[in-house]
């Protein structure tokens, strides 16, 4: 039977990882360890909890997880639960937990590298482990503008971080791999996670805000024409689970991405959230600007988008703006080469991301990448 130990299952990809395995192998021999942060495993249980309700799953579904599932413990501070004896039966690991913020978060480095590499180390020692999945980030690479990134390309070095959360993203894999050669660790790096295809953006409102905020300014630092390589978190959760449960695997390395045929170019965007509001495109009125333009009218910014402080929006715009402006495409071969198949185009369910984030201003959508 599978034992698979999840961390960062109180998050977005993590919550999505367990409710594609409590949906999937409902009635199954499964067994799930959650790594979560918490007083005691009663207040653990509570928040794995509290993130499912996003989900809808049925009472029985989220019975299969009990206060026994639950592995309390913290990446800053890893010595606190790798001595868990637990851990020498895990079979399979999904490792979604990470600072996985565009913020200078103090405790990043000591979460997302040093925490996470004593997790790897012990999780090495284990003699049953058959595979530990990294969800590691597409973005990772720092890829060259209006390029296409494939799997088997080097890391970009040459390219600079736009944010210290990429750096330390590479910074992990990289030691892993130097550190923990008998680990069965296979990197999956997604692209850009946007909503979820039933959901939309009931489990996380993550980045959806940048396009509602660029839409709303009728600004931004792209043109109308560039694309964005966006998945669905629920397809992103079948992937990892997929990658983690299969017997064989080619690679140690793979993107989750929408690839170069299904990558949204922002007008489609602003045709679908338009026809999900009922309104008219912006195309005609959208304007190109440079950061230094938005500087100028960051006094308007509360006129626009609601009471907010100028300054996060104006650095918001120049980190997610950076990303925007890349009009990079992740390459997805391996995944098609396995028989997964494509994601959902981000235009067939923009309309659940309009409707789950309907009264919710900017500001505060925002939040949760700014942690
Ligand atoms: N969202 C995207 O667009 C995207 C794209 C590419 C890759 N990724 C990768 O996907 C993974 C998950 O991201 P996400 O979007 O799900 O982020 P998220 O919603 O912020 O979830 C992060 C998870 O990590 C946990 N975590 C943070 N610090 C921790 C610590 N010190 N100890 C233990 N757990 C800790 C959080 O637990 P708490 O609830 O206790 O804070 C939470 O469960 C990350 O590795 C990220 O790099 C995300």
């Amino acid at each position: 039977m599978p034992n698979i130990l999840i961390t960062g299952a109180t998050g977005f990809v993590g919550g999505a990882v367990v409710e594609h395995l409590l949906r999937q192998y409902q009635g199954e021999d499964i067994n799930l360890l959650l790594l979560v942060r918490a007083e005691d495993q009663a207040a653990g249980l509570a928040r794995i909890k509290d993130n499912l309700e996003k989900f809808d799953l049925t009472v029985e579904q989220l019975n299969k997880i009990s206060e026994q599932s639950i592995l309390l413990g913290d990446l800053s501070t890893p010595e606190g639960f790798i001595q868990d004896a637990r851990l020498d039966s895990v079979t399979h690991v999904i490792n979604s937990a990470a600072i996985a913020s565009f913020g200078n978060n103090p405790a990043m480095w000591r979460v997302n590298v040093d925490g996470s590499l004593a997790f790897a180390k012990r999780m090495a020692n284990v003699k049953g482990l058959k595979r530990f999945i990294h969800v590691g980030t597409a973005m990772a690479s720092m890829p060259d503008k209006d390029s296409v990134f494939y799997e088997d390309m080097p890391d970009n070095e040459h390219n600079e971080d736009l944010v210290q959360y990429t750096a330390s993203k590479r910074a992990i894999e990289n030691l892993i791999r130097q550190e923990c050669p008998q680990l069965p660790f296979v990197v999956a790096r997604p692209s850009i996670i946007v909503g979820h295809t039933q959901f939309g953006c009931r489990p996380s409102s993550s980045i959806f805000w940048v396009f509602l905020m660029a839409l709303k300014l009728k600004k931004f630092t792209c043109n109308l024409d560039d694309k964005i390589d966006v998945i669905p978190v629920d397809y992103c959760a079948m992937v990892l689970v997929n990658l983690c449960l299969s017997e064989t695997i080619s690679h140690d390395f793979y993107h989750i991405s929408s690839g170069e045929d299904l990558c949204t170019p922002f007008h489609e965007i602003d045709a679908s959230v338009a026809k999900a509001n009922n309104t008219t495109a912006i195309v005609g009125e959208y304007q190109k600007v440079s950061y230094a333009e938005f500087a100028g009218i960051r006094k308007q910014f509360k006129d626009i988008l609601g009471p907010c402080n100028d300054k996060i929006i104006l650095r918001a715009i120049k980190l997610y703006g950076g990303f925007a402006e890349l009009n990079v495409k992740f390459d997805n071969q391996r995944l098609m080469d396995m028989g997964m198949p494509k994601p959902a185009a981000f235009k067939t369910y923009i309309d659940k991301c309009v409707s789950s984030t309907k009264g919710r201003s900017i500001p505060e959508l925002m939040m949760v990448d700014f942690k």
